[in-house]
């Protein structure tokens, strides 16, 4: 009974562990992708739910890519959303999106 325990408490350790890491990736690409053009992360993150942001990630990220591509204000994010590191990383932005949407009642830390 107690390995059993042990068993159920690292898996729940190693799970949140990994699903903080994930959010972690998310911000990082966030910073460095999306911050510069969506200044004040945090509140823009904020502007929108958590099924709005699904809405954008799903698929792949196609919405927000179709929405920036067709954007020329947008020009400088073009190469990096039809890169296959957007692609690649959008679940993490996804995670990150999430955790901080309208409705998750969470605020970033500003590290
Ligand atoms: C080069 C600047 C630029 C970068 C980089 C950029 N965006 Fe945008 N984004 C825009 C512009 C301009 C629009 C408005 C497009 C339009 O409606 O014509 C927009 C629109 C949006 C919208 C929908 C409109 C809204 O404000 O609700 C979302 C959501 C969004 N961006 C998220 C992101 C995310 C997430 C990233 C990073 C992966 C990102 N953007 C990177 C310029 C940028």
């Amino acid at each position: 009974m107690r390995k059993f325990l042990m068993f159920v408490l690292l898996i729940s350790v190693f799970t949140s562990l990994n699903l903080s890491a994930a959010i972690y990736k998310g911000q990082r690409e966030f910073v460095r992708n999306c911050a510069k053009c969506h200044k004040a992360g945090q509140a823009f993150v904020a502007t929108k739910r958590k099924i709005e942001w699904r809405s954008y990630t799903r698929a792949k990220g196609d919405r927000l890519k179709d929405i920036h591509l067709e954007s020329k204000e947008a020009s400088k994010s073009h190469r990096y959303f039809s890169s296959k590191k957007f692609s690649k990383n959008v679940r993490h932005l996804e995670d990150f999106l999430l955790e901080y949407a309208k409705d998750s009642g969470n605020v970033p830390a500003c590290n």
